[in-house]
C-alpha cells in the first residue's frame, strides 16, 4: 500500500515532530501583533505569559470565586480586589489590565503576566515602571490563587519577574511593599535578598495600613542571579516601546 512512498523513516519522524511542535506552539503561544502579549518568562517550575485575553478568560473563574483576594489582603493597588459583587469584580479586574495594556510608554508602564503552572493559570505577576527612564526603578505586584499559596510559587514568580526587570530591561533597583502582617509578600522579599527600606502608610480596603517597604539593588540581584530562567519576546517589546534603559 505504501510502495510509492519514498519518505525515509527519519524524514517522516522529523516531519511529525515539526508538525507536533507547531501545533503545541500555536496552542500555547499564538503570536499577537501587540509585543507585550508575546513576552514569556520560563523557569524550571513555571511560566509567566503576557496576559492575553484567552489567558485572562481562563483565570477569571478564580477572580470570580474570590481566590485572588483571600486573606492576606493586598493593598488597594488592585482596586478591583475588594469589590464584593463577583461579576463586577471580574469586570473591574479586566478593565484595570486593559487600561495598563493601552498606556505603555518608555517612562511609565505596567506589564501584566499570567502565572502558568503545569499549563494552568493560577495567578498574576505585574511589573510596573514609574518614571523608569529617570530612576530605573521597578515595582512588582502579584497574587496567587489561595489554593496554591505557601508552596514557593510566590518566590519563583518574583524571581522570574526580577530576571525580566534586571536582565531584560536593565533596571537599577526593584521595590516592593506589603502590609506588615502580609507574611507571604514580605517573606518573598526577604528570601530574595531585598533590604528593608522603612515603612509607609497605604490603604487596604480603604482603611489605613502600615506597610513594609523593600528594595533590591541591582548589585544584590547580580550576586545571586539565576542561569535557569529564559525570556522570550522581550527584544520585540523593547524595540516597540523603548522601555529598556541603556547602560549609564
Ligand atoms: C504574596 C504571595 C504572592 C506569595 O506567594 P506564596 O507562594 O504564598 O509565597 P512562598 O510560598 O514563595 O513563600 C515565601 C516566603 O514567605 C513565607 N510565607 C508564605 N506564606 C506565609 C504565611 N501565610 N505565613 C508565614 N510565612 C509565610 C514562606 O515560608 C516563605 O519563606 P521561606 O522562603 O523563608 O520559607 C501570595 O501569598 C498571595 O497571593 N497573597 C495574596 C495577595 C498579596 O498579598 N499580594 C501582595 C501584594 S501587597
Amino acid at each position: 500500500m505504501f510502495k510509492d512512498c519514498h519518505i525515509s523513516g527519519s524524514v517522516l519522524v522529523a516531519a511529525i515532530n515539526l508538525a507536533a511542535a507547531k501545533a503545541t506552539q500555536s496552542s500555547v503561544t499564538a503570536m499577537s501583533p501587540y509585543p507585550p502579549l508575546n513576552v514569556r518568562i520560563v523557569t524550571p517550575r513555571l511560566e509567566l505569559h503576557g496576559a492575553t485575553d484567552d489567558l485572562l478568560e481562563r483565570l477569571a473563574p478564580l477572580v470570580h470565586a474570590g481566590k485572588a483576594n483571600d486573606d492576606p489582603p493586598p493593598y488597594d493597588d488592585p482596586f478591583w480586589a475588594y469589590e464584593p459583587d463577583p461579576d463586577l469584580r471580574v469586570n473591574k479586574w479586566l478593565q484595570g489590565i486593559w487600561r495598563g495594556r493601552g498606556t505603555v510608554t518608555p517612562d511609565r508602564w505596567r506589564l501584566h503576566f499570567v502565572v502558568m503552572v503545569d499549563g494552568e493559570p493560577v495567578g498574576m505577576q505585574d511589573l510596573i515602571g514609574d518614571e523608569f527612564e529617570t530612576f530605573g526603578t521597578v515595582e512588582t505586584f502579584s497574587w496567587l490563587s489561595s489554593d496554591v499559596r505557601s508552596r514557593g510559587i510566590g518566590t519563583e514568580i518574583r524571581s522570574a519577574i526580577l530576571h525580566l526587570a534586571f536582565e531584560g530591561l536593565n533596571a537599577a533597583e526593584a521595590c516592593s511593599e506589603a502590609g506588615l502582617t502580609n507574611a507571604g509578600s514580605n517573606g518573598v522579599s526577604e528570601r530574595l535578598g531585598y533590604e528593608r527600606n522603612g515603612t509607609a502608610w497605604a490603604t487596604c480596603d480603604g482603611k489605613p495600613d502600615l506597610g513594609q517597604r523593600w528594595r533590591l539593588l541591582r548589585s544584590t540581584w547580580e550576586a545571586n542571579r539565576r542561569d535557569d530562567i529564559l525570556m522570550h519576546g522581550i527584544e520585540e517589546c523593547r524595540s516597540a516601546f523603548g522601555i529598556a534603559r541603556s547602560d549609564s
